[in-house]
């Protein structure tokens, strides 16, 4: 299904030295483009009656389980005065409200201020209006501020990093060529070419992958992500001493690079559905690639992140007390609403579904930390009392 070109992605692209635009300018226009980029242009992504689910807008139980880790972070760092969780990438701000309203009334509240840094002016105005209850304790900042006012707190992402753009390459002849998007009677089309950067494919080396690499049939496309490690660099130079919490879809990077995926990971989603024509409605779905966990532990090192801990999201949750929630509906109180209960165990199913929400990755990462502090066993990293 192709859909007319906007007028606006044409000139961008007549604008081009060579007429073509890299995977990564393809994704920033259809995602981010002010006027008619899909975070900007469009509401109601997010939900059972949007484009895809995800866990903070599915039940407030994800946030009010990660307040319980929260607090434990703060534990951890010695219960400093001022404590900022950072929100990156916070969609319509339910992951914000609902852990704002789980930590009202806790030691926490006192000192933890909340922190979005939001790319989509638009979903930036549906966070202010959401969290209007909560003016005096959100603020939002650019990643300018952010470099500039060192924080001490966790630095949070739940799908953001999947929806960081990607450029896609191909192994032809025994090299790597880049796929770039271009134009041709009206409709949008590939064309190979050289690297747009020769770092582009520094990962496979900077995963150990050279040699594997070199076997992968003629033909085989992936993706590479430079976008991730410039946006670790971005959490580092505003991260004075914390965590970087980060929650996504992805596999690690032999699992990445496998010989059998042979074309890469990245999908357009739509109506709850995923599809893999990237060119379709352009500016109207979501465009996401899986997340390279090997790729953010090995350049967060270099960049002073040590690796703390990965788990998957349903050992995460059940850890943080998801069990006990699935405990407490078996043995309901006379009187209560029978369907309301069922609904909400089929909610909270799907927060641990291991073919989908469950199956997340959740890395932690530590920034300026003792080594005492770097050895606490975090609760949410634990194996789960209730499996
Ligand atoms: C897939 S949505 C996830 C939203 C929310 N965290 C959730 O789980 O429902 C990705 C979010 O990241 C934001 N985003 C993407 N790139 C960003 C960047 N470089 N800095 C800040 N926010 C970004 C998008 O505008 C959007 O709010």
């Amino acid at each position: 299904m192709t859909q007319a070109i906007p007028d606006r992605l044409l000139e961008w692209l007549e604008s081009q030295p060579q007429r073509r635009l890299t995977m990564a300018q393809f994704m920033s226009w259809a995602l981010y483009d002010p006027e008619s980029g899909y975070y900007s242009s469009r509401t109601g992504q997010f939900g059972d009656r949007g484009d895809f689910v995800t866990s903070p807008s599915l039940s407030a139980d994800f946030a009010e389980l990660l307040a319980v880790q929260a607090a434990e972070f703060w534990q951890v760092l010695g219960r400093p005065d001022r404590f900022v969780w950072v929100e990156m990438g916070a969609g319509a701000g339910q992951f914000a409200g609902d852990f704002l309203a789980a930590i009202a009334g806790t030691e926490l509240e006192a000192t933890l201020h909340y922190r979005i840094i939001e790319r989509s002016p638009q979903l930036r105005r549906q966070q202010q209006e959401r969290l209007e209850p909560w003016r005096d304790r959100v603020d939002w900042w650019t990643w300018e501020d952010w470099a500039t006012q060192p924080t001490v707190g966790v630095a949070f992402s739940n799908e953001l990093v999947d929806a960081l753009p990607v450029h896609r390459i191909q192994w032809q002849g025994g090299e790597w060529q880049e796929i770039y998007v271009t134009e041709n009677a009206g409709v949008l089309q590939e064309v190979l070419g050289p690297l747009s950067s020769p770092d582009l494919v520094d990962v496979f080396a900077d995963l150990g992958l050279a040699a594997a690499i070199a076997r992968l049939p003629e033909g085989y496309r992936t993706e590479v992500h430079p976008a991730a490690k410039q946006w670790l660099a971005q959490v580092v130079q505003g991260l004075q001493r914390g965590y970087l919490l980060t929650i996504d879809y992805g596999y690690s990077g032999d699992r990445y690079y496998a010989a059998g995926r042979t074309d890469g990971t990245l999908q357009a989603y739509w109506q709850q559905r995923f599809h893999n024509d990237l060119y379709a409605r352009p500016g109207q779905q979501d465009l996401t690639a899986h997340v390279n966990f090997s790729a953010l532990e090995v350049w967060g090192e270099a960049l002073g992140l040590k690796r703390l801990a990965f788990t998957e999201q349903a050992l995460f949750l059940m850890a943080l007390g998801l069990g006990d929630r699935l405990m407490a509906l078996s043995q309901p109180q006379s009187g209560s609403d029978l369907s309301q209960l069922l609904r909400r165990r089929e909610v909270l199913h799907r927060l641990l579904d291991p073919t989908a929400l469950g199956n997340f990755g959740v890395l932690l990462q530590g920034l300026n930390l003792s080594p005492e502090e770097r050895a606490q066993s975090l609760r949410g990293f634990t194996v789960p009392a209730s499996l």
